[in-house]
């Protein structure tokens, strides 16, 4: 079976979030997780200033989607509706039934566990529905909550690539993560 196409970006429910297409709608939301400098301490990019930049992402996140070349949903409260975070699966190989992983949280949500009920049930969609065979990471070593969530969802540690990302004048490494779906 090959990895499907979508008409249109699937949503994906778990007990207190829900994984769903971002609407304009959601810019303030946003901006509220990607303008804060806590949250994208290790992000591949500097923090939001503006809430153009929100508006930006969910132009570009929502062609993305009807290209079907990549898939960022908001993390919805399933009380409320509040976009709190983000995750997405990127870099698909449909050819190599593979994609890249990435997520970011609120600061106030943090510690809760519900981005790992988030990546639960983005992987159960990825390994079951895309039919994808592999699903890698890239992550700041010094990014600890990162890694923590990571390995608690199974993935393994496969290498570290050396200055990988220059970020605001900073350069960093990346440790790559990578889980199969015969160990999921
Ligand atoms: C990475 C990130 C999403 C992790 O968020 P998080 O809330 O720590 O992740 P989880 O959902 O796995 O929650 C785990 C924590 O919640 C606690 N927890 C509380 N209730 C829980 C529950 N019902 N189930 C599971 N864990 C629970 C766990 O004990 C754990 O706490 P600990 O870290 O002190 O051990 C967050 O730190 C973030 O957004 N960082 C910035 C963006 C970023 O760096 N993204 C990654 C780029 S690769």
């Amino acid at each position: 079976m090959n990895v499907p196409t979508f008409e249109t970006m699937p949503s994906v429910a778990a007990a207190r979030v829900s994984l769903r297409p971002l609407t304009p709608n959601d810019a303030d939301d946003l901006l509220a997780v990607f303008g804060d400098a806590e949250v994208m301490r290790f992000w591949s990019s500097p923090p939001w200033t503006d809430r153009n930049d929100a508006v930006e992402l969910i132009e570009r996140v929502t062609r993305g989607a009807a290209d079907n070349a990549f898939y960022q949903w908001g993390i919805a409260l399933n009380d409320g509706n509040t976009v709190i975070g983000t995750c997405t699966l990127f870099q698909v190989d449909r050819r190599n039934r593979r994609a890249e992983i990435g997520f970011i949280l609120r600061r106030d949500m943090w510690g809760k566990g519900l981005m790992s009920e988030a990546i639960g049930a983005l992987l159960s969609f990825a390994f079951g529905t895309m039919n994808l065979h592999r699903i890698e990471a890239d992550v700041d070593p010094r990014n600890e909550n990162c890694l923590k969530l990571l390995e608690r969802a199974g993935f393994v540690r496969e290498g570290l690539l050396r200055e990988r990302w220059l970020v605001n004048g900073e350069v960093n490494d990346s440790v790559m993560l990578g889980l199969l779906a015969s160990e999921y």
